[in-house]
């Protein structure tokens, strides 16, 4: 294991773990022996059964201890971060997907922005030294200029999930900067794979063509997506807890760069997909053809991701290894078994 000693016996605190993103990086840190404390409120924005079979899975490992939390509870969060006091904090409980805040705002508002402050609050006051937490490729907002670099301004975001996003990047900096623990923004390209959220394209692709539903293409499916896989997903972020930022000499920076122990970066693919070519892909591996209908381009949505990610590697020496097609496979395959198809 790389490092991990000392977090290993204080633990690694991770909120959102009944969640896709959350429930695979616990898996990887609890199987590297790593103890995990994972909180979750449970919500039923999708199934909360496919949340509770993650869980059970989780639960399998002595190493790990889960908390039913509401981080916009403040005292229900700030009981846990007291009692546990990690010093590695992952955060990815938010509510997540661009298309549901178009119509329930007040959701991201109560848990990405009151929420969030309740995390740096606990991070703050009980030892965290490294917050890690999940932004999102849609900060990019109307962005035209591709790849997406971290360096591109992103003050434009078009959906109000995105402004939350970006709100908790800054909010994090200032704290950050005041309390002096690291901090590392992970913005995600549209990630995918087993035990995956059922209100993204692949998911919803997916139970189109096995119920005999036809698949909405959005802008005539001319759409492209930095599709990227889960375990990528993890490896990166593993390698980054174990990377926390340095802050850095105020002679050393310009103007607009902060001295802080901070850093943001893209966790994607960097070889975007489009939609129609993941619908090939899972015609075949379902054994069915899917029948389409054409939408408008979606409010709120970009129409192509796509990530720069050369600080990425450049920090971890790591950049995503899964094709589309394998990764396209192991989801197929694990959704034939899950709904039993
Ligand atoms: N999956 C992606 O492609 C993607 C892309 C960009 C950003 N993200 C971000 O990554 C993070 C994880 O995403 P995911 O795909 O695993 O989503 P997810 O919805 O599967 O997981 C989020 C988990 O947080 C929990 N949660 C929500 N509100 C909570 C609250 N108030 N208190 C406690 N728990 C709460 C939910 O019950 C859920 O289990 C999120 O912050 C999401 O916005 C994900």
């Amino acid at each position: 294991m790389r490092g991990r000693g000392k977090m290993q016996n204080r633990g690694i605190l991770i909120t959102g773990v009944a969640g896709f993103i959350g429930f695979h990086l616990a898996e990887r840190l609890l199987r590297e022996g790593c103890r995990v404390v994972g909180l979750d409120n449970l919500n039923a924005y999708y199934d909360p059964g496919l949340k509770e079979a993650r869980l059970a899975r989780l639960r399998a490992h002595d190493g790990f201890t889960f908390a039913k939390v509401d981080i916009a509870e403040r005292d229900q969060i700030e009981a846990v971060f007291a009692a546990e006091r990690c010093p590695v904090v992952v955060h990815l409980a938010a509510q997540a997907g661009v298309r549901y805040s178009l119509d329930h705002p007040l959701a991201y508002t109560r848990d990405n922005l009151v929420g969030f402050s309740h995390v740096l609050e606990g991070c703050r006051h009980h030892g965290c030294e490294h917050l890690l937490f999940a932004s999102s490729s849609s900060v990019y907002g109307g962005n035209t200029k591709l790849p997406f670099s971290t360096q591109d301004s992103v003050d434009h975001p078009i959906s109000f999930y995105a402004a939350t996003k970006r709100a908790n990047e800054l909010m994090a900096h200032s704290y950050c900067h005041l309390y002096r623990f690291a901090v590392t923004g992970l913005r995600f390209f549209t990630v995918y794979g087993p035990l995956g959220r059922p209100d993204m394209a692949l998911f919803l692709f997916a139970d189109a063509i096995v119920k005999g539903r036809p698949i909405r293409l959005f802008n005539r499916g001319d759409m492209a997506r930095d599709f990227t896989y889960i375990d990528d997903v993890v490896e990166a972020v593993t390698r980054l807890i174990d990377h926390p930022p340095q802050g850095v000499a105020p002679e050393a920076v310009g103007p607009p760069t902060g001295t802080a122990p901070f850093r943001i970066h893209n966790i994607g693919n960097s070889q975007p997909e489009t939609i129609l070519r993941i619908v090939t892909l899972l015609e075949k591996e379902l054994g069915r053809k899917a029948t389409t209908e054409l939408a408008p381009p979606p409010r709120g949505d970009v129409l192509a991701t796509f990530a720069d990610i050369d600080d990425l590697a450049a920090a971890i020496d790591f950049r995503p290894t899964t094709s589309i097609e394998s990764g396209v496979a192991k989801f197929a395959a694990w959704y034939r078994d899950y709904y039993g198809v």
